[in-house]
């Protein structure tokens, strides 16, 4: 079923968003001076937040991506982390930037420190567009390096946050309200 947009209120309007994405650049650009870069964009979520992201910082960037699947589809997210894309090039000795949508559980970003830490990169650090730190798994107690936005635990989309693979085009991000709050 197509969910309705009718039901998506908003939460982060775009120059919110746009505003923080440049304070966020500056700061990585900072950071990262005289280093090399690569950005990792987890797909899909992370790509109007990457694009955006990387047009933000000065220094010299590479981008790769990979692909982890969690959620089956609705809004709870069932917990088992699978890759389903690896990335196209070694990250050994790079400095690499995770690039996320949103932390909730933080199983899908404990699951990728592992698998990255075997592959003996500089440095990993991670940037989220958005933080729900109440949706923190016990024993998960990860905070990312570069966060955009920390909101209350609901579930929302837009800016690149889907449901059932809709909604990632809305240019802002909102709350989506089931219709099971209406009874
Ligand atoms: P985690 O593994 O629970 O930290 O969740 C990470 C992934 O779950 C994100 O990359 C999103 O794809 C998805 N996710 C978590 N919360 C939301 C939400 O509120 N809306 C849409 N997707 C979400
Ligand atoms: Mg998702």
């Amino acid at each position: 079923m197509i969910p309705s947009i009718e039901r998506v209120s908003t939460l982060i309007d775009r120059p919110r968003i746009e505003a923080r994405i440049a304070e966020l650049g500056a700061r990585i650009s900072e950071e990262y001076a005289g280093r090399d870069l690569t950005m990792v964009g987890i797909l899909k979520g992370s790509v109007p937040f990457l694009s955006d992201l990387m047009r933000a910082i000065t220094v010299p960037v590479q981008v790769d991506f990979l692909e982890v699947s969690s959620y089956g589809g609705g809004m709870e997210s069932s917990g088992v982390v699978r890759l389903v894309k690896d990335l196209s090039h070694p990250i050994e000795g790079k400095n690499v930037l995770i690039v996320e949508d949103i932390v909730d559980t933080g199983l899908t970003l404990r699951y990728l420190l592992d698998v990255f830490a075997h592959r003996k990169p500089a440095s990993v650090a991670i940037a989220t567009l958005l933080d729900k730190p109440e949706g923190r798994q016990p024993g998960t107690p990860l905070l990312p390096d570069y966060i955009g936005f920390t909101i209350p635990n609901r579930f929302v989309v837009g800016y690149g946050l889907d449901l059932g693979g809709y909604f990632r085009n809305i240019p802002y991000v909102g709350v989506y309200h089931p219709p099971e709050e209406d009874e």
